[in-house]
Parts: structure tokens; C-alpha cells; sequence
């Protein structure tokens, strides 16, 4: 297929918000979210803005890639909000980067990464870029109902990047879409038009979470195997399974279903907590800074959310 990762970078915000901070604020404690979802401590942006930790994992990136913004073809940006409704995130990028390509921001919710990664593959098997920077950007804590143990205990901040450039390393890819605004929804906030008709949207950020784990674990299990059948890779064949970062037991359990051994998971949620689309490209960058994965090694990426969406991929490094 289309291409390969030639640099990777993150950025996330100082402020370590711990189990027993969150205690304080919801009736909550360290051993239900740390037995529910695996999560000790999250980022939290107490000044930082979303563009500017895309600006940072972005520059990163493109020093490991040894290129500049000039050498960019395109920039895709996957959030769910950027800093403006208008401008896009990657427009921000961009300018801040110093490129002069095309840039535009896509919404697949915590799949968004797998959906920029998808693009890239359409956009360079075509023809019509050779280089593309992809940044999966969220600002979660923003979104979230503070006074909602369910939820508020689970999300984080973060940025990751990747630059890629046409190659060989992507070996297959799926994404898929089940529009549901029933399981995971975040609301925006309208101004009210005298003439429009004013739709009753709930604001706040709501989650069935028991049938989003179904979801996912149920999802996952599919994806992986059929990107695995495309590529005509077995379990022992890969490095790493980097699946997003939304609850531990989601991925141990798909882990054990599809035979791969702990070694061969990534995890990073004990210390970003459920980061959306984020949270792969800040496991890939923290993975391969750590030498846990090299250049050649195959590996699995399986993201899954609202919308519903999910994605995965098979690719070498
Ligand atoms: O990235 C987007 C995709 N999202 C996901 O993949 C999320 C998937 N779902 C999950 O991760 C899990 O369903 C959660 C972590 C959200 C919840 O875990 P659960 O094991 O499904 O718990 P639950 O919702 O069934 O709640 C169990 C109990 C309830 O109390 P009762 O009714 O049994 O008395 C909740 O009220 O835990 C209670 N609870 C809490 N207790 C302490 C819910 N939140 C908390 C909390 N602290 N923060």
C-alpha cells in the first residue's frame, strides 16, 4: 500500500490530575477507576490550548522526520474541537509550522486517527501528495460533566503526530460507521437564531458505557482479524497491538481472544486515561522513543468510538 511513518511526536499538558485529586471533586476513589479502567493519573490543559500542543507534537515530528512545513503536501488534523469552530486546527498548524499546504480537520470521534491514516493512504496512492503530516489533537477535559462520576473520571488531554511520506508500510486498513447518537454523545453549545428551528441538544457530554464496552470489545475483535487476514499476518508475526486507550479491560480482553501476549500490548492509559483520538499516536511516539518499537517491526492499531466508528490497520514501521 501507500506509505510509512518517517517521524513521530507528542505533547500533552503539564498538569498531572491523580485518582485521589478526582475524589475530591465526585464521589469517587483510586479502586473503582483504577479496577474499572486501569487509569492512575491523566493530563489536564490548565493553560494550554489544543493548537498549541498540536504545534508542539507537530514540530517534533517533523524533526524526526528531518523535514520542514515547506516539505509538507498536506496536514490532517483528527479532533472533535479545535481551539475555533473556524479556523481549523490544521489551518493553526500550518501557519504555525511554517507550511503552505492544504489543511483540514476530520471528526471520527476516538477513531479519527484511523481516519486521517485512511485518507493519507487515498490521497498518496493517488498521486496527489507524497508527504502528509497527520495530528490527532483532543482537548477532552473541556467536553466533560464535571459533576458526572461516570465520566469524568476517565478522559485526559493530548496530542500526537505522525509524519508520512510514500512507501511501503501500510499494509492494510479498515474503517468502518454505524451512526448512533444514543451510546456516546458530546453536544455543542448553538447560539439561537430568531428564525431557525431550535433543535433541543443536550450540551453535556453523555455515555452508556456498558454498551460502548460491548461496542469495543465486539469491534476490536473484528477489525483486528480482518486486517490481519487482508495483510496475511498472524499474531506471532506482530511487534505490537496499539489498540486506542479506552479502558484496560476492553483491550486485555480482546488481547486474550485474538492470542496475543502481554508483551505484544500497548499500554499508556494508566498514565493519559482515555486521551480519544489521541491516544494511538501518543502511544506510537512514546513506544518507538522507548526502543519498544523499531524500524521494521509490524504492528496493529485499533481505534473504536462515537459516531460509531471504528478503524484498523496493519503496518510496518
Ligand atoms: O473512547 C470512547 C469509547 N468509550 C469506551 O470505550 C468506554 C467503555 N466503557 C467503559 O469503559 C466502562 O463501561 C466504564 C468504565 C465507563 C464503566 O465501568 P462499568 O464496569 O461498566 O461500570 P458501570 O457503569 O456498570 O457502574 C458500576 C457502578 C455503578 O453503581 P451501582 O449502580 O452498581 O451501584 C455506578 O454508579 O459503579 C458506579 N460508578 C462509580 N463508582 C465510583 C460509576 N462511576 C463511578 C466512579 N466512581 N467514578
Amino acid at each position: 500500500m501507500s506509505f510509512q511513518i518517517i517521524g513521530t511526536g507528542r505533547a500533552h499538558p503539564e498538569f498531572v490530575l491523580d485518582n485521589e485529586m478526582l475524589s475530591k471533586v465526585v464521589d469517587t476513589n483510586d479502586e473503582w477507576i483504577v479496577t474499572r479502567t486501569g487509569i492512575n493519573t491523566r493530563y489536564v490543559s490548565t493553560d494550554e490550548t489544543i493548537t498549541e500542543l498540536s504545534v508542539k507534537a507537530a514540530k517534533k515530528a517533523l524533526v524526526k522526520a528531518s523535514l520542514t512545513g515547506k516539505d509538507l503536501d498536506l496536514i490532517l488534523c483528527s479532533t472533535m474541537k479545535g481551539d475555533y469552530a473556524c479556523p481549523s486546527l490544521a489551518c493553526l498548524v500550518q501557519r504555525d509550522i511554517g507550511a503552505d499546504c492544504p489543511a483540514v480537520d476530520l471528526n471520527a470521534a476516538c477513531s479519527g486517527f484511523m481516519y486521517a491514516l485512511d485518507q493519507a493512504d487515498a490521497y498518496i496512492s493517488s498521486g496527489k501528495a507524497e508527504t502528509i503530516l497527520i495530528i490527532a489533537a483532543e482537548m477532552m477535559t473541556r467536553h466533560l460533566d464535571w459533576t458526572d462520576r461516570a465520566t469524568c473520571v476517565l478522559f485526559g488531554d493530548g496530542a500526537g503526530a505522525v509524519v508520512v511520506r510514500k512507501g511501503d508500510g501500510l499494509k492494510s486498513i479498515i474503517i468502518t460507521a454505524k451512526g448512533d447518537d444514543q451510546l456516546l454523545v458530546i453536544g455543542n453549545t448553538f447560539c439561537k437564531s430568531p428564525y431557525g428551528r431550535q433543535i433541543d441538544i443536550d450540551p453535556e457530554f453523555r455515555m452508556k458505557g456498558g454498551e460502548v464496552y460491548k461496542f469495543a470489545v465486539t469491534s476490536v475483535l473484528r477489525d483486528v482479524k480482518e486486517v490481519m487476514k487482508t495483510a496475511g499476518v498472524k499474531t506471532k508475526d506482530i511487534k505490537m497491538m496499539i489498540p486506542h486507550q479506552a479502558n484496560l479491560r476492553v483491550f486485555q480482553a480482546a488481547k486474550e481472544k485474538l492470542g496475543f501476549t502481554d508483551e505484544q500490548l500497548a499500554v499508556g492509559i494508566d498514565h493519559y486515561g482515555n486521551t480519544s483520538s489521541a491516544s494511538i499516536p501518543l502511544m506510537l511516539d512514546e513506544l518507538i522513543e522507548a526502543g519498544k518499537i523499531k524500524q521494521g517491526d509490524l504492528i496493529v492499531l485499533t481505534a473504536f468510538g462515537g459516531g460509531l466508528t471504528t478503524g484498523a490497520c496493519v503496518m510496518k514501521v
